[in-house]
């Protein structure tokens, strides 16, 4: 993670090549026009708006906590202190003067990362596949409180950037779903959940973070430098897709959001003032704080006047001692280069964060430390410094295991059933294959950051993991549900004992086989795959067991623990392949969940969120994998527009083998009786006006003395502090391009009031996005002998040329008891009907024929009406 050309001159030096000046117009570029994309500049960076729903006590809170500080007490809020430096995996500075201890913020997404006693939940790509709101919200509340139990104030989480443009990207498991409505759903639910059990959640990775090649200059040094990959967007895939999660998690008050280490349209992303300040702090009505991903910023000034909030872990290169921020943020202030007013507005947001989650009343001390799980310790793990007690190992882990077994067999989604299933635990002769089935020789925890592929997949490997309090197999659940019933279960769990999987596939009545494929952070490279999948086949030789096991047992039940789809048509049609199971990355409760499924003793309901194809290339353009541009930044075009996942084999005609949506029960449901109502709303207004001039909440002393290092100040090595080491500025930047007369963006310093964005005006946009249009409902009837769960869901179709096929709107997961029926009911809101005009820079309706349609995935949708406005 060493990045040495990261030179400290770039401290407070404008970077001018991340903005332009191009006239691409706020509209940006239009798809077929990507090559070399531009950002265009917005600025001033918009401030803290008091009067927003939700927000307003909080705001107040935070402004006055703010007025009481001083510049330098301003400045260490907002900059962590250095990779390694405190307990926790970014900490920022502390007010010591006030006993407020600075922030700890801590992966991950699906549980608390580097620490012991915490449970390991589904991970996010995993329980999307429950389609079930209660279940997002409630993994999000129980994974809030064993954050803030630990003692942190920040949970790096939810994910929804990648949102999963191609299903080799490494990430996509920590997120939800290529959809972006079930992800809007799904991250909403869970930033709620998150935030009542008082913890901020930091929505991540702002955006368009697709990719794990290239992710940040230099990441990938086989190729010699290569600077970030640039994800080239159209405005109006911006909107429709990659944004439109980010929006849901607006709304729903996420109080921190993160910037993503890719650049966007040629701009760094924490330094893109179109993207942090027009699109998220002015169009979305963001209130919260941008946090830097960890060294994703780049610049000093630039990226302060772009928006940027809180920098992570602080200093520019893990553990370099430099920091863009610190002392440098110091002195941009007192050299006037950024007015205080910006600082401020940092300061206050980050602290509204922390109001409106209640942190003031839920704050317990930290009492865990990321780098090592022994009880004693030093508190600045990187300086050796500070010897005492740093785990208290508090296990906060409560009966949460409860829960996530239930939401992972609720995950689990049934893709074939000849009738093989449920089991019945008396099978004449249980055989159980795949290395998948049993347990890690190391370990579940064995591999740092899960950084391999040993025993059943429950999780994939990078940041966004945790360590299991243990993991519970497949092959130890099916031995409990054979054994109380007198039955006979054997395994094998090595892949390539060929001449033990034949003899025991000969044997078995019922044959079960776990196979799976993994990814992660492009940190850690396993067998060959740097983060992202070099392909969709199946790890470990699991298509060759499958077929080897299936040549010789006529009822072969495959169950697949993957991140993603797997290419199965090789057998996913064969008459022995009697069943198949998608079980995701289910986390602790595994092997219950997966038992509990087989067994009957949960009626499988879980919908696909992602479509099985039979190719990589029908998910569209491939991921960069390499230099596509010498040094400079690779160049990957989003020319596909919104067209990803079953968008694209829709627009393309191709039949996959199961689409997004898709998932059976061992009943079976029908559908009837679609009504349509049309509700009055009123027309659609763009917001208008001036906002307030931005709140001056400090008006600092510039004289450096002030500042300088307090004499008697104890130096923790290569620890970020907010002072001046002397009184000449030009000295005390240690930037020999200080004082260099560079150009600023027009505007950016300029604190008076501004004109109102027209999509804007409510947390996620203009509120009358959500306005209602129509109401729709539909009639489910279970006409089996067992009770189920199944998942209406309403697709439409907007009827333009560049519109997809059918998109997602809308669903819920109903329990249905045997012959009996449910009403699905469902909102249809104006954004539902809407597409991103980037010439009136707002959503319209436009004249093309409109339909609903619902059913019971993308391609089985028996209902449908013409809606007319
Ligand atoms: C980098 C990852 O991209 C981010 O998701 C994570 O929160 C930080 N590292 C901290 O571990």
């Amino acid at each position: 993670m060493v990045r040495a050309w990261l030179a400290p001159f770039l401290h407070v030096a404008f970077a001018q090549a991340q903005y332009s000046t191009t006239p691409t117009g706020p509209n940006g570029t239009a798809p077929g026009d990507l090559n070399n994309a531009q950002s265009p500049p917005y600025y001033p960076s918009p401030w803290i708006d008091s009067s927003t729903a939700g927000w307003t006590d909080a705001v107040a809170k935070a402004q006055a906590f703010v007025r009481q500080l001083t510049l330098l007490e301003k400045v260490n809020i907002t900059t962590g202190v250095g990779w390694e430096g405190e307990a926790c995996v970014g900490n920022t500075g502390s007010i010591p003067r006030l006993g407020f201890p600075g922030f700890c913020t801590q992966d991950s997404p699906l549980g608390v990362r580097f620490a012991d006693y915490v449970s390991a939940f589904p991970a996010g790509g995993t329980v999307a596949a429950s389609w079930d709101r209660g279940e997002f919200y409630r993994r999000g509340y129980q994974m809030g409180v064993e954050q803030r139990d630990k003692g942190s104030d920040v949970l790096l989480g939810p994910v929804v950037g990648p949102l999963g443009r191609n299903p080799k990207g490494g990430r996509n498991w920590e997120g939800f779903s290529p959809d972006p409505v079930l992800s809007g759903i799904a991250v909403a639910e869970t930033v709620k959940g998150i935030q009542d059990a008082g913890v901020i959640a930091c929505t991540k990775h702002f955006i368009l973070n697709e990719q794990e090649h290239f992710r940040s200059p230099g990441d990938f040094g086989d190729f010699g430098f290569v600077d970030a990959v640039s994800s080239n967007v159209d405005d109006k895939t911006l909107h429709e897709l990659y944004l439109w999660p980010f929006a849901d998690a607006v709304r729903a008050g996420t109080g921190s959001i993160m910037c993503s280490y890719n650049k966007a349209n040629n701009s760094q992303v924490c330094q893109n003032s179109h993207l942090q300040n027009y699109i998220l702090k002015g169009e979305l009505g963001f209130q919260g704080f941008i946090m830097s991903d960890w060294d994703a910023q780049h610049s000093g000034v630039a990226s302060t006047l772009a928006g940027l909030d809180m920098t992570m872990p602080g200093d520019s290169d893990f553990d370099s001692g430099f920091s863009f921020w610190g002392p440098n943020l110091t002195l941009s202030i007192i050299n006037g280069t950024v007015p205080e007013w910006r600082l401020d507005d940092a300061a206050t947001r980050i602290m509204a964060a922390y109001y409106l989650v209640g942190r003031d009343r839920h704050a317990v001390p930290v009492n865990f430390n990321s780098w090592t799980r022994d009880t004693y310790g030093y508190q600045h793990a990187f300086a050796q410094t500070g010897y005492g007690l740093i785990n208290q190992h508090v296990d906060v882990r409560a009966d949460h295991y409860k829960a996530i077994r239930v939401a992972s067999a609720k995950s689990t989604v049934l893709l074939k059933n000849n009738g093989a299933l449920p089991l019945k635990g008396n099978e004449k002769n249980t055989a159980v294959f795949g290395q998948d089935a049993g347990d890690s020789q190391y370990g579940p925890n064995g591999c740092a950051d899960r950084g391999c592929d040993n025993g059943t997949l429950a999780m994939g490997w990078g940041s966004g993991t945790s360590d299991f309090p243990y993991l519970v197999t497949p092959l130890d659940a099916i031995k409990n549900a054979v054994a109380g019933n007198g039955g006979i279960v054997q395994s094998v769990t090595d892949n390539y004992a060929w001449a033990q999987i034949v003899s025991l596939a000969k044997q078995a009545s019922t044959a079960i086989v776990f196979v799976n494929a993994d990814s992660g952070e492009g940190f850690i490279t396993v067998d060959g795959n740097a983060g992202d999948r070099n392909n969709l086949t199946i790890w470990q030789g699991g298509e060759t067991l499958v077929q080897n096991v299936s040549a010789y047992c006529n009822n072969t039940i495959v169950v697949i623990h993957s991140v993603g789809p797997v290419l199965i048509d090789s057998f996913s049609n064969s008459e022995n392949v009697t069943a198949i199971l998608w079980a995701g990355l289910p986390g602790q409760e595994s092997g219950n969940a997966i038992a509990d499924v087989l067994y009957g003793r949960v009626n499988p309901g879980g919908k696909l969120p992602f479509t099985f194809g039979t190719n990589a290339s029908e998910y569209g353009p491939d991921l960069v994998y390499e230099p596509t541009n010498g040094h400079g930044s690779p160049q990957d075009n989003f020319e596909e527009g919104v067209f990803i996942d079953y968008r694209a084999f829709d627009q393309k005609n191709i039949t996959p083998v199961y689409e997004f949506g898709f998932g059976l029960s061992y009943t079976t449901f029908s559908y009837s009786n679609l009504t349509v109502t049309k509700v009055a709303a009123g027309a659609y207004t763009p917001n208008t006006g001036l906002t307030q001039p931005a709140p001056v909440l400090g008006n600092s002393s510039t004289d450096a003395s002030q500042y300088q290092w307090p004499a008697n100040l104890t130096y923790v090595n290569k620890y970020i502090y907010p002072y001046l080491n002397s009184t000449d500025l030009e000295e005390a930047s240690r930037d020999p391009e200080y004082g260099v007369d560079h150009t600023y963006p027009e505007g950016a310093t300029d604190g008076s009031a501004q004109p109102k964005i027209a999509a804007g005006g409510g947390p996620g946009g203009n509120p009358q996005l959500w306005d209602v249009l129509f109401t729709v409902t539909a009639t489910v009837t279970n006409n089996g002998t067992v009770a189920g769960d199944e998942v209406p869901q309403l697709y439409v179709s907007l009827g333009g040329p560049t519109d997809p096929v059918v998109a997602l709107r809308n669903f819920e997961r109903l329990s249905i008891g045997p012959g009996k029926t449910a009403t699905f009911y469902a909102d249809v809101t104006r954004r539902d009907v809407s597409n991103w005009d980037t010439v009136s820079q707002n959503w319209v309706i436009t004249n093309y024929t409109k339909t609903v349609h619902v059913g019971s995935s993308s391609r089985k949708l028996p209902l449908s009406a013409k809606l007319s406005f």
